[in-house]
């Protein structure tokens, strides 16, 4: 089976994830992996499975993540396909679905959240300082305390592992 995965990061969470992913497809089928931050992935017809994955930021996802579904919207509409989040505030995934994607773009393999990391030390200038408040906002915890985990976003690996295994048993 021929796979593409193409998604967006700015800081490495979603890419670490699509690298999850790849690598346990990969096993038994042909994968594109592809940063469309550095190169336009090629059209969806090509592919079997279609798996696109996006960060958000500022409650949006990437506009190459919506350009390459809009400009591939029929055939996304014809193959396996699923989309992924990476985000900070994991209860708010089924309003970025709601709002970020368009009403009649229904993926097979539906919508995922793969979780997500607010991690100051990846982050760069006035980012870290919003990083680092929406940290504190989450643990109640000092501005400065970048050593706490307790609550705060992490990527869940069984979704990815839920979503890998629902595609190879297909
Ligand atoms: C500037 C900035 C804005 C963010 N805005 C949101 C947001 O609106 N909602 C959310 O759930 N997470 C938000 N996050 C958290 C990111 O989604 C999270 O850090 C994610 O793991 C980033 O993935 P990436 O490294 O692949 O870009 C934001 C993070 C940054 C740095």
């Amino acid at each position: 089976m021929k796979i593409l995965i193409a998604y967006t990061s700015k800081h490495g969470t979603t890419a670490e994830c699509a690298r999850i992913l790849a690598e346990r497809l990969g096993v038994s089928n042909e994968i594109d992996l592809v940063d469309m931050k550095k190169r336009s992935a090629d059209s969806a017809g090509k592919y079997d499975t279609v798996i696109i994955g996006s960060s958000v930021r500022m409650a949006k996802v990437s506009k190459q993540v919506k350009r390459y579904i809009k400009d591939n919207k029929e055939a996304l509409a014809d193959k396996q396909c699923a989309v992924f989040l990476c985000c900070g505030f994991p209860d708010e995934f089924e309003e970025y679905v709601d709002t970020q994607f368009p009403k009649d773009f229904k993926p097979s393999l539906g919508y995922h959240c793969f979780g997500g990391e607010l991690k100051p030390e990846k982050v760069r200038g006035l980012e870290k300082l919003l990083v680092k408040a929406i940290r504190s906002s989450i643990t109640g915890h000092d501005f400065e305390d970048a050593t706490y985990t307790g609550s705060l976003p992490e990527i869940i690996p069984e979704h990815i592992y839920m979503l890998s295994d629902k595609i190879m048993n297909r």
